[in-house]
C-alpha cells in the first residue's frame, strides 16, 4: 500500500466527486523499478496507458533514459507534436489517408513523427501521400511475434510480417520508394506483455501461461534479431528496434536486438497488472467515487463507477476497488452505468464519503475524467487536464 485510505481522503478532501486521481510520487517509485528493470536501454512511454499529455512529460522528465513516446494513432502523433513533444512512433499502422496526410503536413512543418507499415501497400500508400505533400516519412516495420506450440496459436492477429522473407518483402519495397525511409524495427510480443500469468485461483492455467512464455521468449527473440539483421544487411540504417512492454520488460532487456523497451501501463500500475508474476508496480492511478446511500450493512452504493476496460470481456476488465482495503464489488451488480454498489467491511462510511478504486486497464480512465488531481506528498498539488479535457478523442 503506497498511502492509506485516510490519506487520500484527507488530500481530496472538498473536492467533487467522481474525480480521477494520479500520486506523482507512486509515478516516481514506479519509474525507478522500470528503469531498475530496463538494464540501461532506453524507455518509450506509451501514451495510450497514460494519455495525459502533462504525465506524459512529467515522465520524461524524470530520467534521461526515458526517451521518445509510443503513440496510438496518427492523429494522437500529430496532436502531441503540437504540444511541444518528440521522437514519437505511431504503433498500429493506418491506412486513412486523411490521417497521413495530416502527419505528411506535420512533419513538413518539423513534426518527428514515425509510421508504422507491416505491408506493402502501407508503404506504398504512405510514399505516394508524402510524395504529394513533397516530404519523407520515416517508417518502421511492425514484426508479429507470435509463435506456434504445437496445435496452439501464441499471440495476437495483428501484424501479417511473420518471418525474415516476409519482413524483407516490405523492406525492398521501401526501397524502391522515394519519399519513405526505414527507421525502425517493432516486435512487440504481446502474449508476454499482455497475457497474464499470476491470476488468483487459476493456478493451472497460470502454469501453462508460464509454461508458454518460457518457451515463446527465446523463439520471439531469435525472429526478432533476424529480422534486424536481415534489414540491416540490406542497407537499413535503423535508429531503433523497439519490444516489450511494461510486463515483458525483463525479458526485453535482455535481448541485444533491442535498442529500447515500450512502457506505459506500469506507471499508472493500473489493476489488471496486479495478476503478473513478473514484476510489481505501485497503484498510481485511481478513481474516487462518492458514497450517495447505504441500502445495507456494509454495502455502500456511490455515484458512477461503470468504467469497464477493453479486450475480451471478463470479470478482470471491471474496475477494482482499492481502498479502504478488503472492499468488492457485487457479483450481481459489478460497475454500474451510474451506480456503484461496494462491500466494505473494515470501515463504517457515510454519504459523501469517498471509495477508491482502480481502472483494470491504465490510459482508458483518462477517457472518463476531464481532469486528474495530481498527489505529491500526500496533497493535491494541481489539477491537469486528460485528453478527454483536451477534447482529443482518438478512437
Ligand atoms: C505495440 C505495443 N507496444 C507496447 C505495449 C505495452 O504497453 P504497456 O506498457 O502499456 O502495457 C503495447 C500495449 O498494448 C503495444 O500495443
Amino acid at each position: 500500500m503506497f498511502r492509506s485510505y485516510e490519506d487520500y481522503k484527507s488530500a481530496i478532501d472538498g473536492r467533487a466527486l467522481p474525480a480521477a486521481i494520479i500520486d506523482l510520487d507512486a509515478i516516481a517509485e514506479n519509474a525507478r523499478r522500470v528503469l531498475a528493470a530496463a538494464n540501461g536501454k532506453r524507455v518509450r512511454v506509451v501514451s495510450k496507458s497514460i494519455r495525459c499529455v502533462t504525465i506524459i512529460k512529467h515522465i520524461l522528465s524524470l530520467s534521461e533514459q526515458f526517451q521518445g513516446v509510443m503513440c496510438y494513432s496518427a492523429d494522437e502523433a500529430v496532436f502531441l507534436s503540437q504540444q511541444g513533444l518528440s521522437d514519437l512512433l505511431v504503433a498500429y499502422p493506418t491506412a486513412v489517408p486523411a490521417s497521413i496526410e495530416n502527419v505528411c503536413q506535420a512533419i513538413g512543418q518539423g513534426a518527428d513523427i514515425t509510421l508504422m507499415v507491416d505491408s506493402v501497400e502501407h508503404v506504398q500508400c504512405i510514399d505516394n501521400l508524402a510524395e504529394n505533400l513533397g516530404v519523407i516519412v520515416p517508417l518502421c516495420l511492425d514484426v508479429d511475434m507470435s509463435t506456434q506450440h504445437g496445435p496452439i496459436y501464441f499471440g495476437v492477429k495483428r501484424s501479417p510480417v511473420r518471418s525474415v522473407e516476409a519482413a524483407m518483402r516490405v523492406y525492398e519495397s521501401v526501397k524502391q520508394c522515394q519519399h519513405v525511409h526505414l527507421e525502425g524495427v517493432m516486435g512487440y510480443d504481446a502474449q508476454i506483455a499482455g497475457v497474464m500469468d499470476n491470476v488468483p485461483g487459476q493456478w493451472a492455467k497460470n502454469k501453462v501461461m508460464r509454461y508458454l512464455k518460457r518457451k515463446s521468449i527465446p523463439r520471439l527473440m531469435q525472429l526478432r534479431g533476424d529480422v534486424v539483421k536481415a534489414v540491416r544487411d540490406a542497407g537499413a540504417d535503423l535508429r531503433f528496434v523497439n519490444g516489450g512492454g511494461s510486463m515483458s520488460l525483463v525479458p526485453t532487456s535482455q535481448d541485444p536486438a533491442c535498442t529500447e523497451i515500450a512502457v506505459g501501463s506500469a506507471f499508472y500500475a493500473s489493476a489488471i497488472f496486479d495478476n503478473y508474476v513478473d514484476l510489481e508496480f505501485v497503484p498510481a492511478a485511481m478513481f474516487a467515487l462518492a458514497v450517495a446511500r447505504n441500502p445495507d450493512d456494509d454495502i455502500y452504493t456511490c455515484s458512477g463507477g461503470g468504467y469497464i476496460a477493453s479486450g475480451a470481456a471478463g470479470k478482470d476488465r471491471l474496475p477494482s476497488p482499492y481502498l479502504p482495503e478488503n472492499c468488492s464489488l457485487l457479483p450481481m451488480e459489478g460497475a454500474g452505468e451510474v451506480q456503484t454498489p461496494v462491500v466494505c467491511k473494515s470501515h463504517k462510511l457515510k454519504p459523501g464519503d469517498p471509495i477508491f478504486l482502480r481502472h483494470a486497464k491504465a490510459g482508458e480512465i483518462c477517457e472518463r475524467f476531464r481532469t486528474a488531481l495530481l498527489i505529491v506528498d500526500g496533497k493535491v498539488e494541481s489539477e491537469v487536464s486528460t485528453y478527454r479535457g483536451d477534447e482529443q478523442c482518438f478512437f
